[in-house]
């Protein structure tokens, strides 16, 4: 594996959501206008057929993928998603609002090569509702977290993070909104930092 990433072809990007897939659309639109420099987008790949990210990946011509759980086991629904990732050669995995802890052999396939984004201020307040976790305990700060996934919930290695003050009268909504344009920001802002010191293309 090379260590100098600029001598190497684009890495090469997969994006797993469930959903909105806005991130996703902020990760999608910093690669285009390089702002995430020296990457390609290989494919999208939600477990929810409706999720309404889809559409948004389609509208800039980017591939996507259904991978339904269907009552599988994780380890084999996950079987499939590692062997679509690998089909489109992807270096690198971010996840965007996917909605699934992944298997041990998922996060051994990709180790180091897997991010997520996270609408606290990891460790804090992990898991779902993060922003109705902060309000609930009257913290004044919270904010988001980009970080590598291992096996723990919201709990690999912080990468970046970005605070966002709360404020009396916020609710979940409100706070969640605030949080979600730093989200816009920070997830490009640390993939493109994780694509400039690690050695990501095999
Ligand atoms: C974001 O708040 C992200 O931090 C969390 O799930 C939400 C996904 O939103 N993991 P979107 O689908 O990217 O719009």
């Amino acid at each position: 594996m090379s260590s100098d990433l600029a001598a190497v072809p684009r890495a090469r990007i997969g994006i797993l959501i469930s959903g909105r897939g806005s991130n996703m659309v902020a990760l999608a639109d910093a690669v285009r206008e390089e702002r995430i420099p020296n990457a390609a987008m290989a494919i999208v790949i939600s477990d929810k057929p409706d999720a309404a990210g889809l559409a948004k990946a389609k509208e800039r011509g980017i591939e996507t993928l259904v991978i339904e759980r269907r009552g599988r086991k994780r380890a084999e629904h996950d079987r499939e998603i590692v062997a679509a990732l690998r089909s489109k050669d992807v270096d690198l995995v971010c996840l965007a609002g996917y909605m699934r802890m992944l298997s041990p052999e998922f996060i051994a396939a990709y180790r180091g090569r897997i991010l997520n984004i996270h609408p606290s201020l990891l460790p804090a307040f992990p898991g779902l509702e993060a922003q109705r976790q902060a309000l609930d305990h009257g913290v004044k700060t919270s904010g988001c977290t980009v970080h590598f996934v291992d096996e723990t919930l919201d709990g690999g290695p912080v990468i970046a993070q970005r605070t966002v003050l709360i404020c009396e009268t916020d609710t979940v909504e409100s706070l969640s909104a605030r949080i979600l344009t730093e989200e816009h920001k920070l997830y490009p802002e640390a993939v493109s930092a994780v694509l400039r010191q690690v050695a990501i293309k095999a």
